[in-house]
């Protein structure tokens, strides 16, 4: 290790002011560079931004006093590095004709060092960081290492307050000037304990220069949208020393960003390992310099505010700095270090159970339990998980049948989690609890000093800490006893805990920290006879990767990495750690995920008989009276499928049927399905980019009647008139189309409502031709527009066939095509039908269940009330940010589309994909749906509360506020 610092070298005076005209006209005369110069802030520095009409904008940095000119050539011959091995920009340094780089200049009687570096445009980051900024950052910090590692300056070393090998020394200098007493013992303390595990291994590390600050504050991003950082700047920190120490600086950078949290960060901990593995020494060190920086900070604030009061940057940043000094803290240090080994593919050993006596030598394993809490418990249907009470009455029900409830140790417990929540839940038990009917003894497993505290009877014994909370103990403090003694008595709720002595663990913690406990909690399930096993972690990976082996993957998935999802109640869904999210996008659960009355009637049915339509029973009339009722006149006779490709299908077989043509008219931006004929009138080319070169030649297509974009945006009438023309010219050429299909309400471009007397016009045309209109209300139908059942009424039409599917089933594989009698009879004619499932007696119970739910619940009427709601939130986000140019759509089929610029429609296609994936991580699952995926597909199940409405539109707030 160098020598410590001297107290000049690490408090460094302030630079002379320097005027913007003094700094452009030291510009001038030394570079000859003509330009206007205005101030920008720095820590240390004097550095001005150089405008001129016809070149690039430079930087003109004007460095601290201190700085010498061997530091300052090593930093332009380090900017050189970077620029041409780590594949990002860097800002190189104008050299004068002799090489070299820095200008001696004397100012108000200081000698200072000017150079004139290229201005990397683009922004800094700020706001949220996404997964892949977070990934880039370590990346970076890693790339840089790798171009750094054979710089060779010797005369640039120096002793320097950033160094992380002089943070002790460092901190001793800067924190008397924290004035807050509470906070100066605090930095204190963190960074002793920091440092000692730094010099156990300080002789391991590897030594080379570094950037030294490679933050959130000198990365800069030329991509406004993505926002991934592609430039280093401010190289003013060069210096030899630990190479792990950038990885911790740009870690620490992070902890202060919206949305950051410690699991979040380690992305960039486990990219940097991939592009620069991390030796074992720098792994264990990283968190502890980490800490140590964080303390640094927020110390050296505090010294810059006191010897330069009006520095506005150092204010600025003192928030930022003690919030990372928070999320540096947040866990004790050991789990830190664990999170660490896991982020970077190393083992990290669970804190082993020693061998003991039983903690309740009265117990046998067949008197005991299990409460399960698990997300898949079936306790816990019916969105019981939800009641304040769930734990203490699932508990006192086992005791039912047992002397004692045990609710398990790793357990992520579904009753700690609620909606809503932008969180990630503070779920997963580090301890095991029990209950315990009436009055029982509580024996020491293992020799040890009693000790009461506020979290219960604690047992020292050795390295490991017992925790035994609602133990009652007559033996006084410092009482020593042997394993098998008894320590006190319990009676009601225990909590046993096992913990590394000295440490301090909580109760529940998230799961993407509860591996990383494991180093300090051991598992305390096997004190308790009859634990079962710790239920094993899920492993969304894994299964992942044996999706991906076996299941086609032309079957694609949400998200890249997707949560493994268990449980549906009403419109959320849980994943298997107990993470709640709010389903704004599954359509097909109308009445709700999970609902009772649905679940009842299936298993009833499932019980009583399944069978197909061929033979005769009640619910297959029953549910086709039903739907026959919902439909106008003329229409009343009832084909059952199980799906609405199947629907779109025969609906269109149907036409040809009733034509004797093949010839069909469709919209393009349409999605009908995937069976043959389906598939033939689908025209989106989100859903296949080669949509529309490979419709067959009997399907023909005009353009998407979309009211604000296309040939017609400012006169959306005329796409009737154009598609009635195209029925004509198709006629005129002996083609005339059999049947017209269309969405009634573009769906499928985000609940876009078609032009005023659109369907009117098309369908009288392809009438007059002797053609069938057919309605597709597979999206949009049953109640979901909340003002009309079906989106054929907003238009004012009657079709000849009706294709309905999703809503009806609730994720029940059902359809239905409803046309008249004549028509089902023409087709019967030439034809023959028969679906096996089709209008089954399981399905037709669905069907029916599901119309007495919307009826019953009123779902319409809360699609109509609750999304009138949403919608206007939606509209107000609009008013505060551009990004957001129209709401489409009623009820629950909402979609706003979001654009670049409100004038020219650009589609923010991107970022709509990114704010979906920040969704996400706020708990809101939402999807981009059109041609463009720039419109969020809102489209919720219909029970959908006005409480669900504020959180979607809230994190849709925070993610448009924070970023993406
Ligand atoms: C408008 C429309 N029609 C038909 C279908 C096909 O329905 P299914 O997926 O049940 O076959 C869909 C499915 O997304 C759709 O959106």
């Amino acid at each position: 290790m160098s020598a410590d610092p001297t107290p000049g070298a690490v408090t460094q005076p302030a630079p002379p002011e320097i005027s913007p005209d003094a700094a452009a006209a030291i510009a001038r005369e030394h570079w000859g560079i003509v330009a206007t110069a205005r101030t920008l802030g720095s820590h240390q520095d004097r550095n001005f931004l150089l405008e001129s009409d016809d070149g690039p904008r430079l930087l003109l940095k004007v460095a601290n006093p201190s700085v010498s000119a061997a530091e300052l050539e090593a930093q332009s011959a380090a900017a050189a590095l970077l620029s041409e091995r780590a594949g990002c920009r860097a800002p190189r340094a104008r050299a004068f004709p002799d090489g070299t780089t820095a200008l001696r200049l004397e100012i108000d009687g200081v000698v200072m060092h000017a150079r004139v570096l290229e201005f990397l445009e683009g922004a800094t980051l700020s706001g949220h960081l996404s997964r892949p900024v977070v990934e880039e950052m370590g990346s970076l910090a890693a790339r840089t290492a790798l171009a750094l590692s054979d710089l060779d300056a010797p005369e640039a070393e120096r002793v320097h307050q950033w160094d992380l090998r002089h943070a002790r020394a460092v901190l001793d200098e800067l924190l008397p000037f924290v004035a807050d007493p509470a906070l100066r013992e605090r930095l204190a303390d963190v960074a002793a304990s920091a440092w000692s595990a730094v010099e156990e291994v300080a002789a391991e590390l590897p030594v080379q220069f570094i950037h030294g600050d490679l933050t959130d504050d000198n990365v800069v991003t030329g991509d406004p949208v993505t926002r991934i950082p592609d430039g280093v700047i401010d190289l003013g920190d060069l210096n030899r020393t630990w190479t792990v120490g950038e990885l911790a600086i740009t870690v620490s950078s992070l902890l202060h960003h919206d949305g950051v949290d410690l699991a979040h960060a380690l992305r960039a901990v486990t990219a940097y390992d991939r592009v620069r593995p991390l030796t074992d020494a720098e792994a264990a060190v990283l968190w502890p310099l980490l800490v140590v920086r964080a303390a640094t900070l927020v110390a050296s604030a505090h010294h810059v505010l006191e010897t330069d009061p009006g520095n506005d940057y150092a204010a600025g940043n003192l928030d930022h700095e003690l919030a990372i000094l928070d999320a540096a803290t947040a866990v004790p240090l050991e789990v830190a270090r664990a999170l660490v080994a896991v982020a970077t593919g190393r083992a990290a050993d669970p804190l082993p159970l020693p061998p003991g006596q039983p903690l309740l030598p009265w117990l046998a394993g067949e008197d005991v339990a299990v409460a399960d809490f698990s997300p898949t418990s079936p306790v816990l249907h019916e969105g019981r998980w939800l009641e304040d009470s769930v734990e203490a009455d699932v508990m006192s029900g086992c005791l039912g049948s047992a002397r004692v409830a045990v609710a398990r140790f790793g357990e992520a417990r579904l009753t700690r989690s609620r909606l809503h929540d932008p969180e990630e839940p503070c779920n997963v038990a580090l301890g095991v609890e029990l209950r315990v009917d009436g009055p029982q003894p509580v024996a020491a497993p293992w020799a040890g000093t009693v000790a009461t505290t506020p979290h219960g009877v604690l047992l020292r014994s050795g390295e490991i800490d017992l925790v035994l909370g609602g133990v009652r103990s007559a033996l006084r403090d410092g009482s020593v006893v042997d394993a098998g003694e008894l320590v006190g008595e319990v009676e009601g709720t225990l909590w046993v805990q096992v913990l590394k002595a000295g440490v301090q663990a909580p109760r529940f913690v998230p799961r993407s920290l509860a591996a990383a406990w494991r180093a300090v909690v051991a598992d305390a399930g096997e004190l308790v006879p009859g634990h079962p096993d710790s239920p094993q972690e899920p492993r969304a990976e894994q299964l992942l990767a044996r999706r991906e082996a076996v299941y086609a993957d032309v079957q694609e998935h949400y998200f890249p990495e997707p949560p493994v999802m268990v449980r549906g109640w009403r419109e959320h869904l849980v994943d298997a750690d107990g993470r709640v999210y709010l389903d704004t996008l599954n359509n097909v659960t109308s009445i709700g995920h999970a609902h009772p009355r649905l679940v009842a009637a299936v298993a009833e049915q499932w019980s009583l008989l399944n069978t197909n339509s061929r033979f005769h029973y009640a619910s297959v009339v029953e549910f086709s009276e039903r739907l026959a009722e919902l439909v106008p006149d003329p229409l009343d006779t009832v084909f059952l499928v199980n799906s609405g490709s199947e629907a779109v299908d025969l609906a269109l077989r149907l036409g040809q049927a009733w034509s004797g043509r093949t010839d069909v008219l469709s919209v393009e931006e349409a999605y009908h399905g995937w069976t043959y004929l389906s598939d033939a009138v689908s025209t989106s080319v989100a859903d296949n980019p080669a949509a529309l070169e490979t419709r067959p030649a009997w399907v023909h297509t005009v353009p998407a009647p979309h009211p604000l974009r296309g040939r017609h945006r400012d006169e959306p009438g005329r796409y009737a008139a154009d598609a009635v023309a195209e029925i004509e010219r198709l006629a005129a050429a002996g083609s005339a189309p059999g049947a017209f299909i269309a969405e009634t309400l573009f769906g499928n471009g985000g609940g876009v409502a078609l032009p005023e007397g659109y369907l009117a016009a098309v369908y009288g045309a392809v009438r007059a031709h002797g053609g069938l209109a057919i309605a597709d209300e597979v999206q949009v139908g049953y109640g979901r527009l909340g003002e009309w059942f079906w989106g054929f009424e907003q238009q004012g039409v009657v079709p000849d066939v009706v294709a309905v599917a999703k809503a009806m089933d609730n994720g029940h594989p059902l359809g239905a095509v409803i046309t008249t009698r004549e028509i089902a009879e023409r087709y019967r004619a030439g034809g023959y039908f028969f679906s096996s499932a089709g209008g089954s007696p399981v399905s037709s119970v669905v069907g029916l269940t599901v119309l007495d739910v919307i009826r019953d619940e009123r779902l319409q009427e809360n699609a109509r009330d609750v999304g009138g709601y949403l919608k206007g939130r939606l509209e107000e986000l609009g008013e505060r940010h551009p990004l957001i140019g129209v709401v489409h759509g009623s009820g629950f089929y909402l979609g706003p589309e979001l654009v670049r610029d409100r004038v020219t429609g650009e589609p923010a296609t991107t970022e709509t994909a990114l704010i979906c994936a920040r969704l996400r991580d706020l708990g809101v699952i939402a999807q981009p749906t059109g041609d463009h995926q720039n419109i969020l597909k809102i489209k919720p199940p219909m029970c959908f509360t006005r409480a669900s409405a504020d959180a979607l539109a809230d994190a849709l707030d925070r993610v448009l506020t924070t970023g993406w």
